[in-house]
């Protein structure tokens, strides 16, 4: 089986991309052959300061390497180093409807965000379909937010197929509706244009400083609290086995715990769940040629594949 998976470099990952997406896409390793890129030229349609792109593209490599992405079993790579994903994306866009891009949320949700509506932010499916199909994948992965990017993919590859015979393999997407959204400081959805993150491998006192703002109820401290409702616990959850957990809970209910100690706890639990991650991203960060050099290696194996596709994608259409 084929697993895909893309990840833009838009800045500093957080707690909500590592639970939402990360560590979903590192355990898939071992479910088949996972491609696993930094999507760079989607970023284009975002990021427009090169150092920042640059720093960000490699800031992704490094952390998902660090917290266990194996360049052995999975293919890592930037998209922009398969030449093959834009010829292809030509290719699709000619059997693209202009209505299927139209109806994309995506799309109109960022041009009310007020990012400036130009071809590349609504073409944006249409790379995306390149990538997928590009590497026959079977499953994709994604964010509920995503989902209407693969429904897409799918259309155009059955059109494709439809019109010049059997070339794409038509994807699935795998809709992690069981990842819960990690709240932010403020209780809302993390992200970082909410600026309510926790960033992966910030700086300890800003980190320490962020986790005692997490918004609380006023409950006073000899009061027994429910950890369900509190986004100290929401967040303690995620780096906490089952009986620290269970524990935890206990200590809520029962009363005279109060939220600053909780806090601390999170903090604790955070900096303990990272430390090894932490040293593994110091000791890549030092090497930089070697982490150039697995992005080369996994470039390699990608356009293997991607040049096979194309190949059988141009001479379907005509084009060779
Ligand atoms: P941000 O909202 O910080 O800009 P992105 O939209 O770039 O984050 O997130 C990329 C992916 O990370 C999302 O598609 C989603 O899968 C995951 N993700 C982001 N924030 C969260 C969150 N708070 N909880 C769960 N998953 C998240
Ligand atoms: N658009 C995806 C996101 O913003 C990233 C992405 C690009 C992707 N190409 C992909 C995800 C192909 C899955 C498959 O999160």
């Amino acid at each position: 089986m084929v697993i895909l998976s893309g990840i833009q470099p838009t800045g500093k990952l957080h707690l909500g991309n590592y639970f939402g997406m990360m560590k979903p896409a590192i355990e898939l390793q071992q479910r088949g052959t996972a491609y696993i890129f930094i999507a760079n030229y989607h970023a284009l349609t975002s990021v427009t300061d090169p150092d920042a792109l640059r720093t960000a593209t490699m800031d992704v490599a490094l952390d998902l390497l660090a917290c266990g992405l194996d360049p052995r079993r999975a293919v890592l790579f930037r998209q922009s180093d398969v030449p093959e994903i834009p010829e292809l994306t030509w290719i699709l866009s000619t059997v693209t409807p202009m209505g299927l891009l139209e109806r994309c949320h995506s799309y109109k949700d960022k041009i009310a965000k007020g990012l400036s509506p130009n071809h590349g932010l609504f073409a944006y499916p249409v790379l995306m379909a390149a990538d997928i199909l590009a590497y026959r994948s079977n499953l994709v992965p994604v964010g509920r937010d995503q989902k209407q990017h693969v429904e897409v993919t799918r259309d155009i590859a059955m059109k494709f197929n439809a019109q010049y015979g059997e070339v794409f393999v038509v994807p699935e997407a795998d809709i992690r509706e069981d990842v819960a959204v990690v709240p932010g400081i403020d209780g809302q959805k993390m992200s970082k244009s909410y600026n309510n993150h926790i960033e992966l491998f910030g700086d300890e006192a800003e980190t320490r400083a962020r986790v005692m703002r997490v918004v609380t109820d006023s409950t006073p401290m000899e009061a027994p609290k429910d950890p369900d409702k509190c986004n100290v616990f929401a967040l303690y959850r995620l780096f906490a086995s089952e009986e620290e957990r269970g524990a935890m809970a206990e200590r809520y209910r029962r009363g005279g715990f109060g939220y600053a100690a909780a806090k601390r706890a999170l903090f604790d639990a955070m900096q303990a769940y990272f430390r090894p991650f932490r040293e593994k991203r110091a000791e890549l960060a030092a090497d930089p040629a070697r982490v150039e050099a697995l992005l080369r290696d996994g470039a390699e194996r990608a356009r293997r594949v991607a040049r096979r596709t194309l190949d059988a994608a141009r001479r379907a259409a005509g084009l060779a």
